[in-house]
């Protein structure tokens, strides 16, 4: 199924489509304005169907923003393209953009689709933060990539 994912850098002109696809960025003007940093910034990762390039399933951010290492604060996969390997064909093509040897992210404890995610590609639980979503504990997860 990985076969008929695309991940390539995200330009301009695809951020109304990555809009489009993330509920949050359709309703919170500061998603947006996150979409359009990272897009400028050359941080954010488009995933599209092999066989038709302009129709956008998923994006995937990768930054510094977690004490300065690798750090994926965002992936989210359109609906309707769901549980067919788009996330981790964008996870993937993010670990290969690392430098370091560390790859962090995070999710809400409540969140078992992106949980299964990380400890399928092989991420481990790293300690949790209290206190961002009431009773709902941000679960931070790392990756050691081989040296
Ligand atoms: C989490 C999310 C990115 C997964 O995307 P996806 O493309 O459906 O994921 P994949 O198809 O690559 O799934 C790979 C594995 O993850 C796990 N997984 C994915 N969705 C799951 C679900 N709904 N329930 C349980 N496990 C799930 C499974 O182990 C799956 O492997 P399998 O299908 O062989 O069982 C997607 O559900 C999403 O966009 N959610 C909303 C945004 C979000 O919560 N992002 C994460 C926090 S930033």
């Amino acid at each position: 199924m990985l076969s008929q994912t695309n991940v390539r850098l995200a330009r301009n002109e695809d951020i109304a489509s990555i809009i489009e696809l993330d509920p949050i960025a359709r309703q919170d003007p500061g998603r947006r304005t996150f979409i359009a940093n990272a897009v400028a910034a050359g941080q954010c990762w488009a995933a599209t169907e092999a066989q038709e390039a302009s129709a956008l399933i998923g994006y995937g951010v990768l930054n510094k923003s977690f004490f300065e290492h690798d750090f994926i604060p965002l992936v989210m996969v359109k609906d309707s393209a769901r549980r067919r390997g788009v996330a981790t064909a964008i996870m993937r093509a993010l670990e290969l953009q690392c430098q370091g040897g560390k790859l962090f992210t995070s999710t809400n404890t409540s969140n078992f689709a992106m949980r299964g995610l990380l400890v399928q590609l092989g991420f481990i639980e790293s300690g949790q933060i209290e206190n961002l979503d009431d009773q709902d504990p941000e679960l931070v997860f790392v990756k050691r990539r081989a040296s």
